[in-house]
């Protein structure tokens, strides 16, 4: 049997937006391409301590500007995703599928009874940044060569959270995005869309067989999304991260493919 590009995406057939559904008990959770719309979500939630004090990427108090520039980044980033794969489908129609360097769907959103959704949060794969490497400039050096090896290569390391590349100068230089809104924190979403974007696109259609995972220590529910994804926990490191005026030490998380 033959399948599109977007493979295993399926698409909705009254917008034409590619999605992914979370397995029950959450299969009215969806993961989804960025919508522009969006950006009026995040400040609410980013500004809500309960979300922002565990992340260190995005500027806090997050404002509508930050918004309005981060929503444009990140929807020209799925939909380059989206165009390759289309183009694909018109050169090759039925060809191989092939690999891709992100995952074009990341929101993930609450679809209600009526057929609306809502906005609940992110969860974004990108290449690593080697925090676990102490020496600044050695680490430079990891996170260079990481970046320029060629997709496919079984040897590149990941990361949920892999906005280091595209941040607009003045922000932090690396951050993990990933969150739910409050109000949907502890019914098993974010451990749910973890398993499913690894399984269903980052194994199949990016090649990932090996990645990392930090999270700030005291951050129990992140460390354990991570470790109901199968990461092991590596140890607790101190880099001399200072995020917000405030020193941190990162847990450091490892995952690797069982089938290199
Ligand atoms: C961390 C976060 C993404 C988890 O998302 P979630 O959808 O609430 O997580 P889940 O419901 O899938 O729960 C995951 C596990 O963590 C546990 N957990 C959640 N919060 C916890 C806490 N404060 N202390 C201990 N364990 C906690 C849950 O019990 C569950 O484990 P279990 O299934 O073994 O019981 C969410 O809480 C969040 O957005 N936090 C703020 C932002 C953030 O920390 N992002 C990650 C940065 S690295």
């Amino acid at each position: 049997m033959t399948h599109s590009q977007l493979y295993p995406l399926e698409v909705n057939p009254a917008t034409a937006e590619p999605f992914l559904r979370l397995p029950q008990p959450n299969e009215n959770i969806i993961i989804t391409p960025p919508r522009l719309s969006d950006a009026q979500c995040f400040p609410p939630i980013l500004n809500d301590p309960h979300v922002g004090q565990w992340l260190e990427g995005p500027p806090i108090p997050y404002t509508d500007e930050h918004a309005a520039e981060w929503i444009q980044i990140i929807t020209q980033q799925s939909k380059a995703i989206l165009d390759e794969l289309t183009a694909e489908d018109t050169l090759r129609p039925g060809g191989y599928l092939k690999l891709v360097g992100g995952c074009p769907v990341r929101h993930i959103r609450e679809v209600l009874p009526d057929g609306t959704d809502v906005y609940l949060g992110d969860i974004d794969i990108g290449r690593a940044p080697f925090e676990e490497i102490l020496d600044p400039e050695e680490r430079r050096k990891q996170v260079e060569i990481n970046e320029s090896k060629p997709l496919g290569d079984p040897s590149i390391v990941w990361t949920f959270g892999g906005e280091s590349i595209y941040v607009p100068s003045n922000w932090s230089p690396t951050g993990f995005p990933d969150y739910i809104a409050p109000s949907h924190h502890g019914r098993g979403i974010m451990s749910a869309a973890m398993r499913l974007v690894l399984h269903s696109w980052a194994i199949p259609r990016m090649g990932v067989r090996h990645m990392s995972g930090y999270t700030f220590v005291g951050n129990a529910g992140s460390a354990r999304v991570f470790e109901k994804s199968g990461f092991m926990l590596k140890g607790v490191l101190d880099n001399g991260k200072t995020v917000r005026g405030e020193r941190k030490r990162l847990n450091y998380l490892e995952w690797k493919c069982e089938q290199q």
